[in-house]
């Protein structure tokens, strides 16, 4: 039986009512994280929760940076509750603008968010980070601020629904004729040796597992390059590949049907990998 967070309590998950009128049900009006969490070890928090924070207060729900820093005690009870002290983990987090009789503008102040946190068992995917994925390029029509976690996700859903309709992983999101990011992962193309990948700007999520990657591209001396990438430079490239939390990195090995180099995990890729596995798994 599984237990999770809600509003304060630890309840079994089947006993876990969110009311109909909850504003993130009925218009997407809410934040959520998810990290990764590694023998009882979560990877990462203080970034997730800074970016927690940041979306929260862009979008004026009223949770601010100290009690989303408190989620972090709840994450490790949900780990212990949920016996995932060994192995590997996902937590996922979200904060809606609460319950309220439906109008578009906010309710009134004093209306509590809802908080929520579920633990799940988590295996990463050994054959994704070995032998690559597929992905196809989709139509970028998600709205003007990627960089915030919203929970409306219809544009990812739309493009992951594209890609798994096409047999592959990641749907790769096109935007004036630009690679912006994957559907749920930051992507990556190899140019000249160079690891060049989307700017931070509000066409993006700012990954943090992209932080980690890009570090661990400039420690292996592989030269990182933060600028748009056309899709012909996309569809030319000898490597490209993906990160986010439940992807760490993949090799992207095909798009659209066409290999992607000789269609295998490519040597930069796989330096960059090896080294952002060393700072994920802490060796
Ligand atoms: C649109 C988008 N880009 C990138 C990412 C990767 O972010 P992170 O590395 O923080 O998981 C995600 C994760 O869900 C995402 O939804």
């Amino acid at each position: 039986m599984t237990t999770v967070y809600l509003n304060g309590a630890y309840v079994p998950k089947a006993d876990a009512k969110v009311s109909v009128d909850d504003r993130g049900f009925v218009f997407g009006d809410g934040i959520y994280e998810v990290v990764r969490v590694i023998e009882g070890r979560i990877f990462a928090w203080a970034d997730h929760a800074a970016r927690m924070a940041r979306g929260l207060e862009a979008v004026r729900i009223p949770f601010g940076a100290a009690e989303v820093a408190s989620l972090e005690s709840v994450c490790m009870k949900l780990v212990a509750e949920n016996g995932l002290t060994s192995g590997e983990a996902t937590i996922y987090l979200q904060v809606t603008r609460g319950a309220a009789p439906r109008t578009h503008y906010f309710p009134p102040a004093g209306t509590p968010p809802t908080v929520y946190a579920a633990a799940s068992k988590f295996t990463a995917s050994a054959d994704m980070r070995d032998k690559g994925v597929k992905a196809v390029t989709f139509p970028d029509f998600r709205w003007a601020r990627c960089d915030l976690k919203t929970v409306n996700l219809m544009g990812a859903v739309l493009a992951r629904q594209a890609a798994h309709e096409a047999g592959a992983y990641e749907a790769l999101m096109l935007r004036d004729g630009m690679l912006m990011e994957g559907a749920a992962t930051n992507a990556f193309v190899v140019i000249n040796g160079a690891v060049r990948t989307y700017p931070l700007s509000n066409y993006i999520l700012p990954g943090i597992t992209r932080t980690y990657v890009l570090e661990a591209a400039r420690a292996v001396g592989v030269r990182v390059v933060e600028e748009p990438v056309t899709a012909a430079e996309l569809h030319g490239a000898p490597e490209v590949f993906i990160a986010g939390t439940t992807t760490d990195t993949a090799p992207v090995v095909m798009i659209d049907g066409r290999p992607v180099g000789d269609g295998k995990p490519g040597p930069v890729t796989k330096r960059v990998q090896a080294e952002f596995l060393k700072r994920l798994y802490g060796r």
